[in-house]
């Protein structure tokens, strides 16, 4: 069974013990409404490291107004037995307070690569997700920590940030997992009826084709657009980006050239927001 820490202090007094064994230390900071695609971060991390430390916090700075801060998945039982399954040695769950006390007044904010696809969408949302990472990076002081490519953009301003701000974390991108029909794994699938779930796997599809036809040298955007429609068509109420973007730096691509591209969509299904992207060449 993996430790439970519930305060900072909890958690920096087990690493320092871990750390005086010679045991390296993978973090894995998460929502909760645990599944597949975090628990392969877990396994990642158990692969790359000694000890692994999940956490689980539902960031309420980077959730918007009118968005699902309150209706997301809360299963602590749940989660931490998923945890154990995959070999983790540790769980952080702090309490908003912990995160966030009294008087609590520092931002971070990574400029540009935050502009544009989700951050053009969320306003705000990315400054709360670097504000709440680079504490639990701070407050773990791990030797690396493990992203998933399921959210890109986010992964790349982590990146971004670590850089800027000389954390000394090894930041490791994993691979997104998808259920059989290609359809990438989030806690926001819950939301979805069967129904609605049938719908969700055409948008992977749709994108696959879309990423072929413009690696062969299509017109990327309007490609996009044609797959927007189809989304759309499929059953999604409305889109709020299908773009092909540098891997890198996420600038718009028109024509794909020698650097990797990526295909990047964001589309509402009943109350769910889903994200994809998947390479382009
Ligand atoms: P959350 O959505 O819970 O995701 C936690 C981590 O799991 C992220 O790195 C995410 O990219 C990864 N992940 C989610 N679904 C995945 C899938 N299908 N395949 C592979 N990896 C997947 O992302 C967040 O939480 C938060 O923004 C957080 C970084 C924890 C800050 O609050």
């Amino acid at each position: 069974r993996p430790i439970i820490f519930r305060t900072v202090a909890d958690m920096r007094a087990q690493v320092a013990l871990w750390r005086a064994a010679g045991d390296r230390i993978a973090l894995v900071p998460t929502m909760g409404g645990l599944h597949a695609g975090h628990q392969s971060l877990v396994s990642r991390g158990v692969q790359m490291a000694d000890r692994v430390i999940t956490t689980i916090f539902v960031n309420p700075t980077q959730f918007g107004a009118g968005e699902d801060l309150d209706s997301y998945p809360r299963q602590e039982a749940v989660d931490v037995a998923m945890i154990a399954e995959s070999g983790g040695a540790g769980v952080f769950i702090p309490s908003a307070r912990e995160m966030y006390p009294e008087g609590f007044a520092t931002k971070v904010e990574v400029a540009g690569l935050t502009d544009m696809l989700c951050g053009a969408r969320r306003p705000g949302h990315f400054d709360g997700v670097t504000q709440v990472v680079s504490k639990l990076l701070n407050q773990a002081g791990a030797d690396m920590a493990l992203f998933g490519e399921k959210d890109w953009q986010q992964l790349a301003v982590i990146r971004r940030m670590v850089q800027d701000l000389d954390i000394p974390t090894r930041i490791v991108g994993v691979p997104i997992v998808r259920d059989d029909y290609g359809l990438a794994l989030s806690s926001r699938n819950s939301y979805l009826s069967d129904l609605q779930l049938e719908v969700a796997r055409k948008m992977n599809v749709i994108l696959k084709r879309a990423a072929y036809d413009i690696g062969t040298g299509g017109p990327a955007q309007a490609q996009c657009a044609t797959a927007a429609q189809a989304i759309l068509d499929a059953g999604f109420e409305s889109i709020d980006y299908v773009e092909c973007r540098d891997a890198q730096d996420l600038s718009l691509i028109e024509e794909v050239g020698d650097r990797p591209a990526r295909l990047f969509a964001a589309a509402h299904l009943g109350s769910a927001r889903l994200i994809d992207n998947l390479a382009v060449n």
